[in-house]
């Protein structure tokens, strides 16, 4: 930067000009530049526009369906569009992608979040990021962090443990960062263990700088900002939207008066610059609308997860259809808020139907318009439809999910159950459509219906992606990125959402969805990573081998039915024994394989060494245990094909022993034991030999602490002693 910059100048060029832009700054020649809305769009607001209707561009399916797809080259292709289309909008930076964890499936959000696992999400969000950034546009990794509530998410303080953060809520942020280098990270709006993340020196500078080496700008979300001079104190480069002239002026104050480092100021608005020259090198560019559109089908119909088809009643032939449902005609395909996009058309289920047949198509809306209301009429007239054709196509789904608030129930309307129940009832042949973003319950009438697609919230290209499914033109191959569990209240976040006061305590810590549910052996309707597929798959002997790198794992999978398809490959890891409370399966590493019908595939994959590792509080730092890791093979985390036992060397992990180490915790460590052994030895004859020589009362022993030990009359040590012992236990 130009050394001649003021210290106004400075904190001006740290806070917007208006909602969408930087500041632009004469006297160093600097331009402003545009960011926007994001992430499966670019929401690009029309000058002097409304706010949310923006100038049209390619809704791409949300998050739900594109991680509902686990392929991480459909994303990167997604990123590659998307920067196109900012080049062709002169857009810098993309507000995306989000990767918060869905902590729970009422999280208003989730349908703009990829997954309740972290690596699923950080490996998909690292492809899209990688893909938006080769066109030469920076993406806004977000919301930094642990926000996966909207309840009161611009103050809430989430609250949870350092394992929890850094293994889970953390955990797809490092991937993205280190990986993939986005240009920005948006922090969040909460408070993460009582700090304001805009706030947070640990977050934002020590995690995210000096751990990971970060070498991007952090921008906070739109409003997150409290307090200037401790967000920049803190690590935070660019308040938005702007202007701020109050807080610029309280950043020069602060310089002045000596409470703000200048050189700390100086440093954000560098980055600040550094982005806008990074920005300037971005060729401006046209994109092919049809083309994208054609991808958003592709993908959207790779993201459709088939839960349920007895007697494979799908993909449809030339049997005579009944469509029922308003959805079908006026799709739900996004959510609402920020990432609301304008499209550039939209295709609708009904009409795609319709082109793909020859055969009748009857309609019926069932419910009105809004979803959630309906009559006797409106069902009678389904009912009829359904009883007149061979098949029933249902479409139901979710009405309220938006930024902004939680969802308080996993239940479709009370007129959308109503339809399902008057349709199967009419007609056994029911396919139930759904079309929502974030779960919804399907125990209270799946078994009224031989079939069931999810078809999530898939943007402006859903409707045609729905009758290739459908019509088996494209063969399902989308699986669950969360669970769907029987009923809300099984879901590990149940108690502790969306918390109370202020607060909201992550007390299932480590044991997010899956986990939770597989740790407490509980039965959920459609566990995470399944999806049906037309064909079926068999799978061979695992066989799993060691390195520096990690484990790697071969399986040959065979497509053992007569249509091509694509198995989504899942392996997940478990430690029986280990030292810390573990989930009994992780996802660690997966691969998307397309086989033909009736070929194998010899798939590989790598579950990388870093990511066996749990955090240790004691040390403060990642930890490979040493063991035998059991690797599961899996088309789903409850439908586990292959099993192989790996043995894994750990890594060095003592931990120092102290005088507040226990008897139990000494005699665990070699040195220790050595020592300890040696003076209980000594002690011959004396009232702890006939102590240690009881091995209940050894057991009782194992628990005290050594320097509480010391004061009990008899000890074998003194506390001077102890003293002496600890230097000689970790010299
Ligand atoms: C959202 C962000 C978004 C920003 C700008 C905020 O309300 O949380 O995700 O990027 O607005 O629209």
């Amino acid at each position: 930067m130009k050394p001649e910059l003021s210290t106004a100048d400075q904190a001006a060029l740290t806070s917007g000009s208006d909602f969408w832009r930087t500041t632009a700054v004469e006297s160093a020649d600097l331009p402003a530049i545009t960011v926007t809305d994001g992430p499966h769009g670019v929401r690009m607001q029309a000058d002097g526009g409304d706010l949310l209707a923006g100038v049209p561009a390619t809704c791409f399916p949300p998050a739900v369906a594109s991680a509902s797809t686990w392929d991480p080259e459909l994303l990167r292709r997604m990123g590659e569009a998307l920067g196109d289309e900012c080049r062709a909008m002169d857009v810098a930076v993309l507000l995306g992608p989000g990767v918060n964890l869905k902590r729970s499936p009422l999280g208003g959000r989730n349908f703009e979040y990829f997954s309740e696992d972290p690596i699923l999400t950080g490996v998909l969000a690292t492809e899209w990021v990688l893909g938006l950034q080769s066109k030469g546009v920076g993406a806004s990794l977000k919301h930094f962090a642990v926000n996966s509530q909207e309840t009161d998410r611009m103050r809430v303080s989430a609250d949870l443990d350092e394992r929890p953060l850094r293994e889970m809520y953390l955990r797809a942020f490092h991937r993205v960062v280190t990986r993939a280098q986005p240009w920005t990270v948006m922090c969040a709006y909460n408070k993460v263990n009582g700090t304001y993340a805009s706030e947070h020196h640990w977050l934002l500078t020590e995690v995210l700088r000096d751990e990971w080496g970060f070498e991007g700008l952090v921008v906070s979300d739109w409003g997150a900002v409290v307090d200037r001079v401790a967000a920049v104190r803190a690590g935070l480069d660019l308040t938005m939207p702007g202007p701020d002239a109050a807080g610029d002026r309280a950043l020069v104050d602060a310089v002045a008066a000596g409470t703000l480092d200048g050189g700390v100021l100086g440093t954000a608005a560098q980055r600040v610059h550094n982005l806008v020259l990074k920005a300037g090198t971005r060729e401006s560019g046209s994109y092919d609308a049809a083309a994208h559109h054609a991808l958003a089908r592709e993908i959207a119909g790779r993201a459709i997860v088939l839960l349920k088809n007895d007697g494979d009643l799908l993909p449809l032939g030339g049997q005579s259809l009944a469509v029922l449902g308003e959805f079908a005609r006026t799709p739900r395909y996004q959510g609402g808020g920020s990432s609301q996009i304008t499209p550039t058309r939209l295709d609708d289920a009904l009409t795609e139907i319709t082109n793909s047949t020859s055969a009748t198509v009857r309609f019926a809306a069932g419910y009105s318009a809004d979803g959630d209301t309906g009559d006797e009429a409106l069902l009678a007239e389904a009912a009829e439809a359904a009883a007149a054709s061979d098949v029933a196509l249902v479409f139901v789904g979710s009405v309220h999910e938006t930024e902004g608030a939680d969802r308080d129930s996993l239940d479709l309307p009370a007129a959308q159950l109503a339809l399902i129940e008057r349709v199967s009832a009419a007609n056994p042949r029911t396919v139930v459509v759904l079309s929502n973003g974030a779960v919804l319950l399907t125990s209270p009438w799946e078994a009224r219906v031989p079939a069931i697609v999810e078809g999530w919230l898939l943007g402006q290209a859903g409707g045609s992606a729905l009758a290739d499914v459908l019509f088996g033109r494209v063969n399902p191959s989308g699986r669950l990125a969360e669970t769907i569990p029987v009923a809300l209240a099984d879901h590990p976040s149940f108690l502790d959402f969306p918390g109370e006061h202020g607060h909201v305590r992550y007390g299932e810590g480590v044991h997010v969805g899956y986990r939770g549910f597989d740790a407490r052996g509980q039965a959920v309707s459609y566990p995470f990573g399944f999806g049906l597929s037309y064909t079926t798959f068999a799978y061979g002997t695992a066989e799993a081998t060691a390195s520096e790198a990690g484990v790697e794992i071969r399986v040959p999978v065979t497509n053992t039915g007569d249509r091509d398809g694509r198995e989504v490959v899942q392996v997940y890891v478990g430690l029986p024994g280990s030292a810390v409370r573990r989930a009994p399966r992780e996802l660690k590493a997966f691969a998307n394989v397309p086989i033909a019908a009736g070929a194998t595939a010899e798939v590989t994959l790598h579950v990388e060494r870093a990511d066996l590792a749990y955090w240790d509080t004691r040390l403060n730092r990642w930890v490979v245990e040493d063991g035998d890791y059991v690797i599961e093979v899996g088309a789903s985390s409850r439908d586990i094909r292959a099993t192989v036992t790996q043995r894994v060397t750990g890594d060095d992990a003592r931990v120092p022993l102290t005088a507040e180490s226990s008897v139990g915790e000494w005699f665990a460590d070699p040195r220790g034991a050595e020592l300890l052994g040696e003076v209980f030895a000594s002690a011959a004859g004396s009232a702890t030999a006939a102590l240690t020589a009881d091995p209940s009362m050894l057991m009782m022993l194992g628990s005290l602490p050594l320097s509480r030990m010391a004061m009990f009359p008899g000890s074998p040590f003194t506390a001077a002693e102890v003293e002496k012992l600890v230097l000689a236990a970790n010299d």
